[in-house]
């Protein structure tokens, strides 16, 4: 199951992400916001994190309008590790390095051709289960 959510900033290309997770046939939950009128990231942040951590979810896609009020919402919360990303390579990257459990994306600064490609990249890449990266994990954590 993936949780995915937005502010009003990064409602439209939710509306994307969620055709594109129909299409390929990914389970989702959708924790709103619900349409355009104006909400506050963090409210949306919190519960696709919650749900990430108590293991509804596997992983979390956020987004906002720029991707780092969301993201930085969800980094404070301990055991998350939202990635945001607006290309391929840190996609793939963060997955495999930083085991990243939520992606963020800016709705308002990634083009939605772009964001799909992330939102691919990121949710078929797995860690590498290196020992380096397992060890810096750990210390983000500590
Ligand atoms: C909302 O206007 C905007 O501030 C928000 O979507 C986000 O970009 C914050 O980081």
């Amino acid at each position: 199951m993936i949780g995915i959510g937005s502010d009003h900033g990064g409602y439209a290309l939710k509306q994307e992400i969620l055709g594109l997770l129909k299409e390929k046939g990914y389970a989702y939950k959708d924790f709103g916001g619900y349409d355009e009128n104006a909400i506050d990231y963090p409210d949306i942040a919190r519960p696709v994190a919650q749900a990430v951590l108590d293991g509804t979810c596997e992983t979390g896609i956020v987004i906002c309008g720029t991707g780092i009020g969301i993201s930085i919402t969800a980094n404070k919360i301990k055991g998350i590790r939202c990635a945001l990303c607006s290309d391929h390579f840190s996609a793939v990257a963060t997955r495999e390095h930083n085991n990243a459990n939520m992606l963020a994306l800016g709705g308002r600064n990634t083009g939605p051709e772009v964001a799909k490609d992330i939102v691919m990249a990121f949710l078929t890449t797995e860690f590498s289960n290196d020992e380096r990266h397992i060890r810096r994990i750990n210390k983000i954590e500590d």
